[in-house]
């Protein structure tokens, strides 16, 4: 899938290096505070200058295939851009996560991307980053709570749940919101891992786009399940959103039928989808309810080309790889990276720069899109 998937991890010698690095460090540093712009916005962060050397990269989990394409993409282009890098992945456990990271920060890592497992998990281990000079780059999930954190590279999470939100209203036709509309549908709402920061926002994106029905009444919820804190679903698990799918649809759907779901997660729609399934969905006469989704894994493009699944939202992991590698690049030669956004991500310490791609939604019309951009084969899909 994608790219290619070597992850090999070189050490180089760095003693030649040193000497002048010291001294491009130095000129660096006087240029820098002479024009008045120093690169972390700050005295505290010296560029080394010049390419070279490793590159930290903590990855949250190998058990959804879109991490390990960004690791891949993320270590290929660092290569490419002249670094060597050091890819961990956590296992979705936050200890691993915070042992790797220190691990970096010993072995002198010059940077440290972090997608993390729990965004409030980092603050101590990130000052110690901080104390010994390594920049930090939050990698799709913003790290919450500290100062030290650089940048942020990121999708549009407010926009991918409103293209889920929206996909809903439209695929059930639902037009303008209006009291008395006719015939109301039932909808359940999941969100993602509450120690995400991503979560709320795409919960927010796609409840701006539902409240209005939902206020209507064109929109149903029948567990009366509507607040954020009690749809979320633990580290993203599929597992646990099969088993409160279950638990929804045998308390409140002996009649009637569930008419969508919103799930903001490729793995979570997996288990959603098998719970309906047991449930008798997916049958002559018994159709499945809409059911939304994220990250365009293959497991799901085929379920929506299958007609089980119904949408997806694309994020290229590839185009997010290459814009962390422009950041690091930047940072790590003194130069201030590229951003897009300097609002809208405030981690409680600091609103981090950032720069957030475009998601694109996919159903079963546009799948060949993910073809034509060469993210998957068409063999893949078949
Ligand atoms: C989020 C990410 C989503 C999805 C989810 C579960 O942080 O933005 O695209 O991957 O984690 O892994």
């Amino acid at each position: 899938m994608r790219t290619r998937t070597r992850t090999r991890t070189r050490t180089r010698t760095r003693t030649p290096r040193i000497a002048g690095a010291a001294v491009l460090a130095a000129l660096l540093t006087v240029s820098l505070t002479a024009c008045g712009q120093e690169a972390r916005g700050g005295s505290r962060y010296k560029p080394d200058g010049g390419k070279g050397g490793t590159v930290g990269l903590a990855m949250p989990t190998k058990s959804s295939e879109r991490w390990i394409a960004d690791g891949e993409n993320m270590a290929e282009q660092f290569r490419k851009a002249g670094y060597d890098t050091d890819l961990q992945y956590g296992d979705d456990k936050v200890e691993n996560q915070i042992a790797q990271i220190e691990n970096m920060i010993t072995k002198g890592r010059r940077l440290l991307v972090v997608a993390a497992i729990d965004g409030s998990a980092l603050t101590e281990v990130l000052q110690r980053a901080e104390d010994a000079g390594i920049p930090v780059i939050s990698y799709d999930r913003l790290i919450m709570g500290t100062e030290h954190v650089d940048y942020y590279a990121s999708f549009d999470n407010a926009r991918v749940g409103e293209l889920q939100g929206r996909y809903i209203v439209d695929r059930l036709k639902l037009g303008a919101p209006a009291k008395n509309a006719g015939r109301s549908y039932n909808v359940e709402l999941f969100a993602g891992s509450p120690d995400d920061n991503n979560t709320k926002y795409f919960w927010n994106g796609a409840l701006t786009v539902l409240k209005p029905y939902l206020d209507s009444g064109q929109l149903v919820v029948r567990s009366g399940q509507t607040r954020l804190n009690q749809v979320t679903t633990l580290r993203w698990d599929g597992g646990t959103a099969q088993k409160r799918m279950d638990d929804l649809i045998s308390k409140n759907y002996a009649e009637g039928r569930v008419d969508a779901v919103l799930s903001p997660y490729d793995g979570i729609s997996i288990g959603i989808i098998s719970a309906l399934k047991s449930a008798g969905y997916g049958t002559k006469g018994r159709p499945l309810p809409v059911v939304t989704g994220q990250d365009a894994e293959l497991a799901s493009v085929k379920s929506i080309i299958r007609g089980e699944q119904t949408q997806t939202v694309f994020k290229d992991t590839r185009k997010l790889a290459a814009q962390a590698v422009r950041m690091g690049d930047a940072v790590l030669n003194g130069r201030t990276p590229e951003v897009n956004n300097t609002e809208d991500y405030d981690n409680g310490k600091k609103t981090v720069p950032s720069y957030l791609l475009d998601p694109v939604s996919i159903d079963k019309a546009n799948t060949g899109l993910l073809v034509d951009e060469g993210y998957f084969t068409a063999g893949q899909l078949k």
